[in-house]
């Protein structure tokens, strides 16, 4: 690859727009293109980037000469298709997490990864967090002595995407949506665990808040590793105040612990209130830590700087964000579901 980048991105939203703007700040990288089947969305994204281009339709951003790295920053459920269609026309892809909504659309992912060799890029953010960067450099250094126990969590009010509420469109609740992060955390940390107990709130009329959603609004997922090191992974959407992600890790002579988002080095106290603290904080008057920067301190910057670095082989891909990565990950979310459900301890093999 020589000269910029050019990106195409699919799903013009939230996710889309943090991508755009972390993208921008990523040297040698372009936006090319942009999809999105809500025709007023992609329009008003496009004004708002200054994107040249334009689809409707993903499958004719795939296919775009000028495209070689597809973002997929759609909802869950065609997180697999447009992987797969992108990756069929020969594009590097960075995929938003999770992997796919189930295990069958997951195996498709990796089968077609492989079979095109194509650069396939699993977007754990968390893995490039720089507080959890020092975390896992200070673990390694035997600072904590060795490890017993990683505890790690995110959580807050509940999702803004009408796609995040019906389980057919992104595979479940909240332990899909955001322990998901942890997971794919301890995963590069720890690799696969080999048991897996699950417990969620039943969803609808059986979650603790929020009945419109299909899917739980709490979760947590006990993870055993054949060392007999332990880990819980923690989502739930009934957190007030903002987006609450945290990390602790437990050791024979330390303890490590991390918080992403109100770990700020910045406090305010405001009586009228003002525009932006934190990811999904509902109020900014009296005592607030604002972010200071959400795209670095949440990993996005340094991720999307390593994907383009690999892609010019000038870094060698992290294991976390590979597609067999993604894939064992959401293996692990399906077990606490399967779990939850079957109301038993489910073996994983390696
Ligand atoms: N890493 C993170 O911390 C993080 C944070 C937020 C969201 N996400 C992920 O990003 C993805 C998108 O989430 P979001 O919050 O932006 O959702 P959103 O609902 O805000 O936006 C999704 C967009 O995709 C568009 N879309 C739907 N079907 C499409 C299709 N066939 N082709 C093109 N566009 C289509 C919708 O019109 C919408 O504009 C989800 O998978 C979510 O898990 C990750």
């Amino acid at each position: 690859m020589s000269g910029k980048a050019g990106i195409g991105i699919v799903g013009a939203k939230f996710a889309g727009s943090f991508h755009v703007e972390t993208w921008r700040t990523v040297r040698d990288a372009e936006i090319v293109a942009v999809s999105d089947i809500d025709d007023s969305v992609r329009e008003e994204f496009m004004k708002k980037y200054s994107i040249p281009k334009g689809y409707h339709d993903y499958n004719d951003l795939v296919t775009d000469s000028s495209v070689e790295i597809v973002d997929v920053c759609v909802p869950n459920f065609l997180h697999a298709e447009v992987s797969i269609a992108a990756m069929n026309a020969g594009k590097n892809v960075v995929c938003e997490k999770p992997f796919a909504t189930n295990l069958s659309d997951g195996e498709k992912v990796v089968e077609i990864s492989e079979k095109t060799g194509v650069n396939y890029f699993y977007a754990e953010d968390w893995i490039f967090a720089p507080a959890l960067v020092r975390a896992k450099a200070i673990l390694d250094e035997g600072a904590i002595g060795r490890p017993l126990y990683f505890k790690g969590r995110e959580s807050h009010g509940g999702s803004h995407s009408p796609f995040a509420q019906k389980i057919r469109f992104c595979g479940g609740g909240s332990m899909i949506h955001l322990a998901i992060h942890p997971a794919g955390y301890f995963y590069n940390l720890l690799g696969m665990p080999e048991t897996v107990m699950g417990r969620c709130s039943a969803g609808g009329n059986g979650n603790m808040i929020h009945p419109e959603f299909e899917g739980e609004d709490w979760g947590i997922g006990v993870l055993g590793y054949g060392d007999g090191t332990q880990a819980t992974i923690e989502g739930n959407y009934i957190t007030h105040g903002g987006m609450d992600d945290t990390v602790e890790i437990y050791g024979t002579e330390g303890i490590i612990r991390a918080e992403l988002t109100f770990g700020s080095p910045l406090s305010v106290f405001s009586m009228k209130g003002y525009s932006y603290a934190v990811e999904k904080a509902e109020f900014t008057k009296g005592w607030t830590r604002p972010a200071v920067d959400e795209h670095q301190s949440l990993g996005y910057k340094s991720e999307l700087n390593h994907f383009l670095a690999c892609i010019k082989n000038e870094e060698k891909q992290i294991g976390g964000t590979k597609a067999e990565a993604g894939f064992n990950v959401l293996r692990i979310i399906d077990a606490v579901y399967r779990s939850n459900r079957e109301g038993k301890v489910i073996t994983l093999g390696s």
